[in-house]
């Protein structure tokens, strides 16, 4: 593997979200024709983007997230049309998602298509395709005028970035170029949907919720892959069949410890588990809810709220920037309660379940499950 250049200035520029700049975009454009990277907003999470037809370009993000080959990338394309040369085959049901949830997180596996350089998908006969509703990223497109691989940028099995302060926390002096276009509106990656397999399969709930496929497709199917454990992953043919999947994949740099149960069970169980690792000196982030806050009034853990529990999309759109503000904030373990697994929270709770690997503690009962 060729090693990454990890002394070029990256230049974080600002750009208007709802009608970006034609000259920056224009630069970044220039910077993906030379074969360089750039890091741009999409409305899940921020993407760390190449022209995905050269295979020496999307190289480079590889090298640039310190991501493993064998896990392969999506790509975002601005017009259906682009299906056309990134898949053999329209399979079934493509064309009715498509027209249903794109521009917007769902990402579909497809045949790959002959132009599709085998760095992209890991060396897998099937490509994942989005077409993402963020102005920015739908200018970048077009003004490249050919698709853009992007996987999150973030280095590899760091939480996703919402915000460009994220990306450049992790990708400075790897990239050249930040766009900035503020926080992004889902918070959490696109939902991907296999059309490859017998009845589609959703592989990563996401931003485009379960309920919401359900209305078009009654038959879609969810197989959590929580259980798989590394040496599985590590085992070629797992990670063949379930690409990315990795149980602790979105596992922030700290300890994080999942409590289940009612809201005073949960409450009451991480209040205690805060009190006793204070005592043996231990600095303690939690993570909550706006209805937790009055019960954490006294404590002297580090909280960070991440909205009404009863609002999926405000946790959602929330969560990435709070397990960032804790680790920043140097705690040494992360408590976090869990939240109802509808709409976007079916999203929020596998990434909590990744993040927490086995430390899962059901509320009610105090054991860890
Ligand atoms: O919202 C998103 O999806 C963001 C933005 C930037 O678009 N991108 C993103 O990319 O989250 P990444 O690389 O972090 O996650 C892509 C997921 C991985 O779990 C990968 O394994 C899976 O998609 N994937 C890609 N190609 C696949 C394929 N051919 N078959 C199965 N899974 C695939
Ligand atoms: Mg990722």
């Amino acid at each position: 593997m060729r090693a990454v250049r990890t002394s070029m200035k990256t230049e974080l520029i600002p750009i208007d979200s709802l009608h970006p700049e034609q000259a920056l975009i224009d630069q970044a454009a220039a910077l993906l024709r030379a074969g360089g990277v750039v890091v741009f907003p999409t409305e899940t999470v921020y993407g760390l983007g190449a022209d995905a037809l050269r295979a020496q370009a999307v190289e480079r993000i590889f090298l640039a997230k310190d991501r493993p080959f064998s896990d392969p990338l999506i790509v975002h394309i601005a017009s259906a049309d682009a299906l056309k040369i990134l898949t053999t085959e329209m399979p079934p049901y493509l064309e009715l998602l498509a027209g249903m949830f794109w521009p917007g997180p769902l990402t579909l596996i497809v045949p790959r298509g002959l132009q599709v350089p085998r760095i992209v998908t890991a060396g897998l006969d099937t490509v994942a395709v989005r077409m993402p509703r963020h102005p920015v990223a739908l200018a970048l497109i077009r003004a490249l005028g050919s698709p853009i691989a992007a996987p999150s940028a973030n280095r590899f099995k760091h939480v996703s970035p919402t915000t460009a302060q994220h990306a450049y926390a992790d990708l400075n002096g790897r990239v050249p170029l930040i766009l900035d276009a503020g926080q992004c509106e889902v918070g959490v990656e696109s939902t991907v949907l296999d059309l490859c397999s017998d009845v589609p399969t959703i592989l990563r709930p996401g931003g485009t919720s379960l309920e919401a496929l359900q209305a078009v497709l009654p038959d879609v199917r969810y197989a959590p892959h929580h259980k798989l454990d590394q040496e599985d992953v590590r085992n070629e043919m797992e990670a063949q069949r379930a690409p990315g999947q990795l149980l602790t994949h979105y596992a922030p740099a700290i300890p994080l410890i999942l409590y289940e149960g009612s809201a005073e069970a949960m409450r009451s169980a991480m209040l205690a588990e805060a009190r006793r690792r204070q005592e043996s000196g231990e600095r303690v982030g939690a993570l909550i809810a706006d209805e937790d806050a009055p019960a954490f009034a006294e404590s002297n853990a580090i909280i960070h709220s991440l909205g009404a529990a009863t609002a999926p999309e405000q946790v959602a759109a929330s969560l990435f920037a709070g397990l960032r503000a804790l680790e920043m904030a140097g705690v040494e373990v992360i408590l976090c309660r869990s939240f109802a697994a509808s709409g976007l929270g079916l999203a929020v709770r596998d990434r909590l379940l990744r993040a927490a690997s086995e430390r899962v503690i059901a509320g009610d009962r105090g054991d860890v499950c």
